[in-house]
């Protein structure tokens, strides 16, 4: 209980209770621990990992002060109608397949946003969330090793930042980000969206733990691939290429195809594909 505007009392509505009501799932995001304000979800979701959290464990924050990007970027998280959440998975995998758990959250975000927001909202390889062209979800996977187990991993982490009701970027963003309530024009309900992702990430993650790896969601993935069919460039460090994309492996590597009409197939960690005129 706070107190305000001529010492009458008021509550705040907090992230904890927008999420309320809106996780039906068996396992995905129960338990969910929620923070008003937090570093980075993924270092708090990591810090209960090691304390023996279980499979399913969820950390949510309405903001990060220091949010983590792929690449050793940092994150932007201003507190607001935004989402920042890290899910903690104990699969029991080889390690070489944990990355692939990367694309089945990116699907699962694709397929919650189209159904709570009816925005076509499709998948950059490997995993950016792109709508209209511009980034509304980046999703960062970190992974725990430990030799004493079966496969080897001890938790994997996977952090989903979603641009929800941003409304300004930074100047060097403004043309390659978005929030959905930009492009939808209407304010957007974070928590109806964490349950729906949740939800789709669930049963998409009993389909890849069937199959081992990605054969049951390949064909919906390159459905919802923005690349697909495009002209690419790949930033390989061993030197850039262009080819036109035609989608990704069972394994999730994108296929590219080069001018010489032969197929290259590209690791997800070593290179980045920019679409040849600009940011898809
Ligand atoms: C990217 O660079 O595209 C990945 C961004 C991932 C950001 C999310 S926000 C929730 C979770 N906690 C973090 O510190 N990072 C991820």
């Amino acid at each position: 209980m706070e107190q305000g505007y001529s010492g009458r009392e008021w509550n705040k509505i907090t992230l904890q209770d927008e999420l309320t009501g809106h996780i039906h799932t068996e396992w995905a995001g129960q338990p969910v621990c929620v923070y008003e304000t937090i570093d980075s979800t993924n270092v708090a979701c990591a810090a209960l990992a090691q304390e023996g959290a279980a499979h399913g464990t969820l950390v949510a924050a309405n903001e990060q002060t220091a949010g983590r990007g792929r690449r050793g970027r940092s994150w932007e998280s201003p507190g607001g109608n935004q989402l920042y959440f890290s899910l903690l998975l104990r699969p029991d995998l080889a390690p070489e397949k944990a990355p692939m758990l990367t694309l089945v959250m990116a699907l699962a975000v694709a397929e919650a946003v189209r159904e709570t927001t009816g925005l076509p909202a499709e998948i950059k390889w490997p995993n950016d969330l792109v709508v209209q062209g511009k980034k509304v979800c980046g999703i960062l996977t970190e992974m725990r090793l430990d030799n004493t187990r079966k496969h080897g991993i001890d938790s994997v982490i996977v952090g989903v930042g979603v641009n929800v009701g941003a409304r300004d970027f930074a100047a060097e963003l403004a043309d390659k980000a978005t929030s959905l309530e930009q492009e939808c024009g209407t304010a957007q309900d974070r928590g109806v969206l964490l349950g729906a992702i949740l939800q789709a990430f669930e049963r998409l993650y009993a389909a890849f733990v069937a199959a081992g790896d990605l054969s049951a969601l390949q064909e919906q993935y390159n459905a919802y691939l923005v690349n697909l069919g495009r002209d690419v460039t790949v930033l390989d460090p061993q030197g850039t290429y262009n080819g036109i994309a035609e989608g990704i492996t069972t394994t999730g590597e994108l296929l590219v195809r080069l001018p010489d009409a032969s197929t290259r197939t590209v690791f997800a960690g070593e290179v980045s594909v920019r679409g040849i005129y600009g940011y898809v």
